[in-house]
């Protein structure tokens, strides 16, 4: 399949095209620094399902306090958490801490060069396996995530559905064919930034593009078409309910999440989904008693917050509520300083929840 993909196709100019390319126009990032394998480690997790602009900040922050690999593998979780708040996909981050407690310990620090020894490190799959090996090591491997199949499924016309693994797949099959053996990190890093600064998901900027003679997609008019995907499911709607419990001296409540799922271990309001959207006050206090052993009476709805996972939206109905009795002793449930709400770590719906309801007087 990849013979007959690249027959006639002029893979030396392309791939000079793109590097002189890339050489002269890339951005000044901040991963961009060094080879520091540990920090390119962690920019190519921060950057998966994320973009560029969101993560800079981030990334500079989270460098300042884990400056090193072994300060990221000995630092607190409910720290490195908190480091990562908003960023969403948050196994991404606990994945690399032990990812990288396992190299501390068992690769005295130093991130392993081969395939077999990082692919199997947690939360390393074939894209970052790939990226670390070309940025940091300079090995000639592919480095295939949605933009640079977006870029070589116009320039080679490949039209098979990207969703697939199998075509994933391919187009590592196609990449080790197309590599520079020279300088593989500015072959990868110059598709991406492509694929960021021109070759654009929806509007692409065909007349800037440094490779367009060699764009199959470009010659047909086609490249807007490309890649193929095939649809995805429609999320599905939760309704839920959470309660913002105040006591007079200006605590709250609130509870962490289990060790595994979604959102795993960050702190929330207390909150369950609602079955009956016309009883969701009775079943809320009702929750709160069988479940936490709370006994709250609801008084107002005080806000609807709504955000979208991947898969799944939330419909939250937040309501305030006074606290009729004490608190159960549960490591999952604490009652906070209000002004110190900030310090833990909460997903982003929750953290709207905090600056409606406890932020402002
Ligand atoms: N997206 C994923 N990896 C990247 C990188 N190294 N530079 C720019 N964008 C990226």
């Amino acid at each position: 399949m990849t013979t007959e993909i690249l027959k006639q196709f002029d893979n030396e100019t392309f791939r000079n095209n793109l590097i002189e390319w890339y050489e002269g126009e890339q951005r000044d990032l901040p991963w961009r620094i060094n080879q520091d394998p540990y920090r390119i480690w962690v920019s190519e997790i921060m950057l998966q399902q994320t973009r560029v602009e969101t993560v800079i900040p981030y990334y500079l922050n989270f460098m300042k306090q884990f400056p090193t690999l072994e300060d990221l593998a000995y630092a607190e979780e409910e720290k490195i958490l908190k480091a990562w708040e908003g960023l969403g996909y948050y196994s991404r981050v606990r994945n690399l801490q032990t990812a990288v407690r396992e190299v501390a310990e068992n690769y005295g620090g130093i991130v392993p060069d081969t395939k077999e020894e990082i692919s199997k490190l947690k939360g390393v799959g074939p894209y970052t396996t790939g990226a670390i090996l070309s940025i940091a090591y300079n090995k000639p491997e592919p480095a295939v995530d949605g933009n640079v199949m977006r870029v070589l499924s116009r320039v080679l016309l490949i039209e098979e559905d990207i969703a697939k693994t199998k075509t994933r797949k391919l187009f590592e099959d196609v990449t080790y064919e197309l590599i520079s053996k020279e300088k593989p990190s500015e072959f990868n890093q110059g598709i991406m930034e492509l694929g960021a600064l021109i070759c654009t998901p929806k509007s692409p900027g065909c007349l800037l593009c440094p490779v367009r003679e060699h764009c199959r997609a470009y010659e047909k008019g086609v490249q807007k078409e490309l890649p193929i995907k095939a649809k995805k499911k429609k999320a599905t709607k939760k309704e839920m309910a959470a309660a913002v419990i105040q006591t007079n001296d200006g605590q709250v409540v609130i509870h962490r999440r289990g060790e595994k799922g979604l959102l795993a271990k960050l702190w929330e309001f207390p909150n369950h989904e609602t079955m009956d959207v016309n009883k969701q006050k009775q079943e809320l206090e009702a929750f709160l008693r069988d479940e936490y052993e709370m006994d709250v009476v609801l008084t107002e709805k005080v806000q609807n917050v709504e955000h979208t996972f991947s898969h799944l939206i939330w419909n939250i109905t937040v309501y305030k509520a006074e606290l009729k009795s004490g608190l159960p002793k549960r490591d999952d449930i604490a009652l906070v300083d209000r002004n110190s709400v900030e310090s833990y770590p909460f997903p982003v719906s929750h953290q709207k929840i905090i600056e409606h309801n406890l932020l402002r007087g």
